[in-house]
């Protein structure tokens, strides 16, 4: 037991939640191991690599549907691309052209930051499409979520989007996002389309959410591709019943083991910390643990909840140089991070 550990802990703010998707996966600690089914990661990726079609992840604010999603994308197989298309910004995203359009962008920008020395290779590359090479060299870096892109498949993206920006393509956006699928598929990729921060819906009136939920389903019966969808409990309305008669539900446990799972995910930031032979007892006693499980019951689950009292915690346990989270701690966290209003 060590004042050293919660010190180093504190250093890297390793409870501080994060919403960053990138980030989140390695961060995520198996839903199907906390809860020894295989009932989540697995289902998940089973399904969008099977038969296309609408993956709803349903569940409370904070328990961790993103999470969910970060790690499932970061694990598909190298046949596999997941798009994540960003919802929060648009100012209407019931509108199905918006969204189709905005998944065009998405995958245009998700190549669009590479280095002086990817692009050459993708110059290098375009040259061997007109000469005998096969196209299919890899630009290493341009990543999506899952396997890396072709640099071909790059170059046709640009050339979807160009039509995109002349407003050019034929029919309408719709039709653009068919050639998006085609242009993934004809380089034997398959596009999975993540649309998991839905939440920006929440403050909106319950109208919003059902066209949003609207227009995915319109989608999900278009697009040969699969997508994945995050849904916060409180979107829960016709159209999310249709939706899930249509596509498949995985909802976000409520944990019942909660004060082991509490315990694996503080092991897990503990490695991510680069303490790896820490005990967790030497960092959190157990009244500590099970303060914290009856603040998940309370929240409904709400694991970023959690994580913010952690956090609290330890900053306040380092400030006394205290040298293991107890009960004190905790109850400290719970006071500042209890949401005001
Ligand atoms: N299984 C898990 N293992 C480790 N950490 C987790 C897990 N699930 C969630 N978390 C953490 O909890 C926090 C909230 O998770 P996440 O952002 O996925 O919630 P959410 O359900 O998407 O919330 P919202 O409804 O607000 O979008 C994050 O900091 C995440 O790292
Ligand atoms: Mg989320």
């Amino acid at each position: 037991m060590s004042a050293k550990h919660l010190l180093a802990l504190a250093a890297q703010d390793a409870f501080r939640p994060t919403s960053r998707f990138d980030v989140l996966a390695g961060d995520h600690v198996p839903f199907d191991e906390l809860t020894g089914r295989d009932r989540y990661e697995r289902l998940l990726i089973n399904r969008v690599t099977g038969p296309e079609g609408v993956s709803l992840i349903f569940g409370a604010t904070g328990s961790g549907k993103t999470s969910l999603i970060s790690w499932a994308c970061h694990h598909l197989p190298e046949s596999h691309v997941a798009l994540r298309v960003p919802v929060a910004a648009l100012e209407d995203p019931g509108d199905v052209k918006v969204l189709a359009g905005t998944m065009i962008v998405a995958a245009v920008r998700a190549t669009a930051d590479l280095t002086d020395e990817q692009r050459t290779d993708l110059s290098a590359t375009a040259a061997d499409r007109v000469s005998t090479r096969p196209a299919g060299a890899l630009v290493s870096g341009a990543r999506l979520g899952g396997a890396m892109i072709p640099a071909a498949l790059t170059l046709d993206l640009g050339a979807l989007h160009q039509e995109y920006e002349r407003e050019d393509l034929p029919v309408d956006r719709l039709h653009g996002l068919d050639r998006l699928v085609s242009v993934f598929v004809a380089r034997e990729k398959h596009l999975v389309l993540v649309l998991e921060d839905t939440d920006a819906m929440a403050g909106g009136p319950g109208e919003q959410a059902e066209r949003f939920l609207a227009a995915v389903l319109v989608l999900a019966r278009e697009l040969d591709a699969p997508m994945i969808v995050a849904v916060q409990e409180h979107h829960r309305g016709a159209m999310y019943d249709r939706l899930r008669q249509e596509g498949r539900e995985i909802a976000i446990p409520l944990l019942s083991e909660a004060g082991h799972a509490l315990r694996r995910i503080v092991s897990h930031r503990l490695h991510r910390a680069e303490l790896d032979g820490v005990a967790v007892e030497e960092v959190i006693d157990d009244q500590a643990v099970t303060a914290l499980v009856s603040v998940y019951d309370e929240s409904g689950g709400n694991l970023r909840q959690i994580l913010a009292v952690l956090q609290f915690a330890l900053d306040h346990a380092v400030d006394e140089q205290a040298e293991l989270l107890t009960f004190p701690h905790i109850r400290h966290g719970i006071q500042v991070a209890r949401p005001t209003g």
